[in-house]
Formats: C-alpha cells, sequence, structure tokens
C-alpha cells in the first residue's frame, strides 16, 4: 500500500534571541511569571535577512541534504505560513526562486498554528495520485513582526523560525495513515491577526483594529485542549490505533499548561510528548516541523514507530494526524 512518507526534514532559525530577561525591559512582566504561565524561556527573533521565505529556504535545504535530492526533483512546494514575506506573490514562490527549484509549482497554505499539519494533509492527496512525486511542505514564521511588543499577553509568547520536510509516496506502509482536520470560523475573533485595510471604502471593515496579532487568551487554552483532544480521539479511531501505541507525540507548541492538560485528557505519558517550546516560544506553523527536525535529528523517530501529531490555531483551525514513521 502506497503512503506519502516523510523522507527529510530540515530547519532553521534567526541567530538572534530574546530571554524572558530581555523582556522585562519592555513590558512589566517576570522571567517567573512567564516560565510558570507558559514554559517558554527564550525565542528566537529575525533580522533584516532573515524573512519567512529565506528561513523558509534554509529549513528546505537541510530537508533536501538529507534525502540526497536536488532542488529540481521537487514537484511541488507548500508552505503554511501567516507571516509572508508579501500577500503577493507567495511565500513558497519565493522559496521555488531561492531554491531553483523551477520544476515545481508552490503556492501557500493559510491555517495559521494548524497550517503544517493542513499543508501534509494537501501533500497526501497529491501523492496519493501521483506516488512518484516530491513534496516540499514548510511551515515558516516570522511573528515577531506582527507582534505588539507593548503588550504582554502575547509578545512573550511568540518566536520566529521554519521547519520543512520533503515527501514522497512508498509501498512499505510507512507514511501518513490518517489525518482529521477541523476548522470553526465562528470564534475567528477569539485569535486573530488584520492586515493592511482595503483601500476600497466599500469592502473596508469597520472593526479593523491594527496588524497586531490579537488573543484572547484564557478561551484560546480551553479551546486549544478541547479541540486538540477531540481530533486526537477521531484521528486515533480512524487509524484504527490506541493510544498506548503511539511513540512520540508532537504537538504544537504554544504552552506548556496546555500540554500538560491535554497528556491528561488524553491518558498519554507526558514523556511520550517531545517539547521544545521552552526555546523557541510559539512559532506558530513552524512549530511542529521545527520539533519534527529536532526528534528526528536527535534519533527519536524511530523507523515503524507511530507518531502522532495535533495542531490548534487561529480560525479557529485544529487538527490531527497519525504517520508510521
Ligand atoms: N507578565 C505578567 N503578567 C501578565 C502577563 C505577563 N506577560 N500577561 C498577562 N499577565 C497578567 C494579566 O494581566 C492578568 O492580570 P490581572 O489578574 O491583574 O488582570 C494575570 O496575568 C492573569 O492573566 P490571564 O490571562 O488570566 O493568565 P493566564 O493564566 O490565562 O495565562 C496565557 C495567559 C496567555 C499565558 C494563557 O491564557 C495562554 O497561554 N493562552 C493560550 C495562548 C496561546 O497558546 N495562543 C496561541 C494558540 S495557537
Amino acid at each position: 500500500m502506497s503512503r506519502a512518507k516523510i523522507c527529510g526534514t530540515g530547519s532553521c532559525l534567526p541567530a538572534g534571541r530574546v530571554t524572558n530577561q530581555d523582556l522585562t525591559k519592555w513590558v512589566d512582566t517576570s522571567d517567573e511569571w512567564i516560565t510558570t504561565r507558559t514554559g517558554i524561556k527564550t525565542r528566537h527573533v529575525a533580522v533584516k535577512g532573515e524573512e519567512t521565505s529565506r528561513l523558509a529556504a534554509d529549513a528546505a535545504r537541510q530537508a533536501l541534504k538529507m534525502t540526497g535530492m536536488q532542488a529540481e526533483d521537487l514537484n511541488i512546494i507548500i508552505v503554511a505560513t501567516i507571516t509572508p514575506d508579501m500577500t503577493m506573490p507567495s511565500c513558497a514562490c519565493l522559496v521555488q526562486q531561492e531554491l531553483g527549484a523551477l520544476n515545481a509549482f508552490a503556492f501557500d497554505v493559510n491555517a495559521a498554528c494548524s497550517g503544517f499539519v493542513y499543508g501534509l494533509d494537501v501533500a497526501e492527496k497529491y501523492i496519493n495520485s501521483n506516488p512518484c512525486l516530491n513534496i516540499l511542505v514548510i511551515g515558516a514564521e516570522t511573528l515577531s513582526g506582527r507582534t505588539n511588543w507593548k503588550d504582554r499577553n502575547t509578545c512573550v509568547l511568540f518566536g520566529d523560525g521554519a521547519g520543512a520536510c520533503i515527501l514522497t509516496g512508498e509501498e512499505s506502509g510507512r507514511g501518513i495513515v490518517a489525518s482529521k482536520l477541523y476548522s470553526d470560523g465562528r470564534l475567528f475573533n477569539l485569535l486573530k491577526m488584520a492586515g493592511a485595510p482595503s483601500m476600497n471604502a466599500e469592502l473596508a471593515r469597520d472593526d479593523h483594529d491594527g496588524s497586531y496579532i490579537k488573543m484572547a487568551g484564557r478561551d484560546v487554552f480551553k479551546y486549544a485542549v478541547r479541540c486538540m483532544e477531540k481530533a486526537v480521539a477521531a484521528v486515533l479511531t480512524n487509524a484504527a490505533v490506541d493510544i498506548e501505541e503511539i511513540k512520540l507525540l508532537i504537538p504544537h507548541q504554544a504552552n506548556i499548561r496546555i500540554l500538560k492538560s491535554l497528556a491528561d485528557h488524553l491518558g498519554i505519558d507526558y514523556e511520550k510528548i517531545y517539547i521544545n517550546l521552552q526555546k523557541y516560544g510559539n512559532t506558530s506553523a513552524a512549530s511542529i516541523p521545527i520539533a519534527l527536525d529536532e526528534a528526528n535529528r536527535e534519533g527519536r523517530l524511530v523507523k515503524n514507530d507511530l507518531l502522532l501529531l495535533c495542531c490548534f490555531g487561529g480560525g479557529f483551525t485544529w487538527g490531527a494526524m497519525v504517520l508510521r514513521w
């Protein structure tokens, strides 16, 4: 049976880091508050030359190196991002030109922090129709550019970075086993980031309140736990897999308390959850592929092991995926 299998991973973090201590210079907060409420200690912040497309391309180069493929071997490039360098062209097209991947077509996916899992799901559909395709899926963000550094409710949470993987068809049964995606646009107001206001006065929104990320933290917290729990239960049923069979859960890295609560609800060993948010904060669509790459390079991903991904983000969007590594 042919499945869409991840054959290479990569990641890229900007060089600069902002510690909790650094943040105390700009907003009324403390290392103790941030650490206990979120688990985050530092986050990477991009500067000129480290735009989303550059981070994405660097992560992609690493993934290509791991597979031994050339950029010309890629057929499709999908970038999950809510912080593309420009609205048009897509970040994926900029990555294509950075890599010289001239045999590919390229497009972006916007599903906020869930974007990478959505991207994998789209890639899987293409590979199901043609297992010979090589598809690059990237999650890349520079949310630092859309963060209000005077708002302590949000500025302590986010970070920049990119993660990438390459998928192709494989007959061995390894690869994506099942996925389940959801969204509920009725809840859009609880986590949002407006773009530039429309220049067409008829279309301009009255409630446009700037381009910064805005969030109702407590509501987001509750929905994140409930929604990811539901998605995981559904995907495990679809995959006919018990939670005990999962060797590693790689969740979206938003908040340590969300992950602890999720572990309790799911009845999964906390040690089976891959956590790196203390180093990077919430990197939105980049968080799962960065964690996947780290876990891969640390040797935590063992051939034929069952992995679980789960995500939650603005929209709201959420979902879960089971993979046989
Ligand atoms: N430093 C110090 N105090 C802070 C603070 C900060 N950085 N941010 C908020 N506070 C204060 C609040 O102003 C509030 O003070 P008050 O009681 O005097 O009004 C107090 O801390 C408690 O705020 P609250 O929002 O209830 O805290 P919380 O325990 O819910 O934690 C979050 C806040 C944002 C960490 C938490 O709600 C969260 O993680 N939510 C999910 C966010 C997320 O993951 N978003 C992305 C999803 S993809």
